[in-house]
């Protein structure tokens, strides 16, 4: 049986400004059990010099296959939103607080579920996101969902009671950096919203993503 090794990434994270090496590195990652059942790490992907970047909660059944984070059905409305929005998504740095897909099986069928990560693997994989955060260095910071926004604002932030607001990053002093930082509705909560107030719930996330692309300084 596999036996878990650490509560935290620090260890597997390499000394380095190369975005591919972290990338490359992250495979090895036994930060918490995650690792363990899903089909491979899903790293951030897009442009290393981005002044913008987004993060999300953890890749989904289709990312975990695919190994690039939103692919499926939460990246496809993330990219409408941001057409609408205007923000190209090539100029982008696209992640996730959570590196690894978890899920549960139903007892019956096959399908994976979603299941939301623990603040202990939360807490486990934030040194991958403090690492990309740190090569990347975004003008912009988009913290898309709950999960990403209590990575690197605390277990107490409230997303809702922030939206349309300009934040701190807590550890921006220590990365070395000063990203302007923006809270969002998750993609995902769209979908999973009740259908009457999805128009709603996805112009939301569409004026939060133009909202974060007005605080850019290039
Ligand atoms: N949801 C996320 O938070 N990230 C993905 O990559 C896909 C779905
Ligand atoms: Fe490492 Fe994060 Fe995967 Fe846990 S979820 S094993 S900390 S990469």
């Amino acid at each position: 049986m596999a036996t878990r090794t650490s509560r935290t990434a620090a260890e597997f994270v390499p000394d380095t400004s190369d975005l591919t090496v972290l990338a490359d590195a992250a495979h090895g990652c036994k930060g918490c059990d995650l690792h363990l059942d899903a089909t491979q790490v899903v790293f951030g992907g897009g442009s290393e010099r981005a002044d913008m970047m987004l993060v999300g909660e953890q890749p989904g059944d289709q990312e975990d296959k695919a190994g690039e984070p939103f692919v499926g059905p939460a990246g496809r409305l993330l990219d409408k939103a941001l057409v609408e929005a205007g923000v190209d998504r090539d100029g982008l740095y696209v992640t996730n607080a959570v590196k690894h897909f978890k899920f549960t099986l139903p007892e019956r069928g096959t399908r994976r579920i979603h299941k939301t990560p623990s603040r202990t693997e939360v807490v486990a994989c934030r040194p991958w996101l403090l690492a990309e955060l740190a090569v990347v260095q975004p003008d912009v910071l988009v913290l898309m969902g709950a999960t990403a926004a209590q990575s690197l604002l605390g277990s107490t932030f409230r997303l809702t009671q922030h939206r349309g607001e300009v934040l701190d990053l807590p550890d921006a002093g220590e990365l070395g950096i000063d990203p302007a930082v923006v809270v969002s509705p998750h993609p995902s909560s769209v979908l999973r919203g009740p259908p009457e107030d999805r128009e709603q719930a996805f112009q939301a996330l569409v004026s939060d993503l133009r909202f974060a692309a007005g605080q850019r300084r290039r």
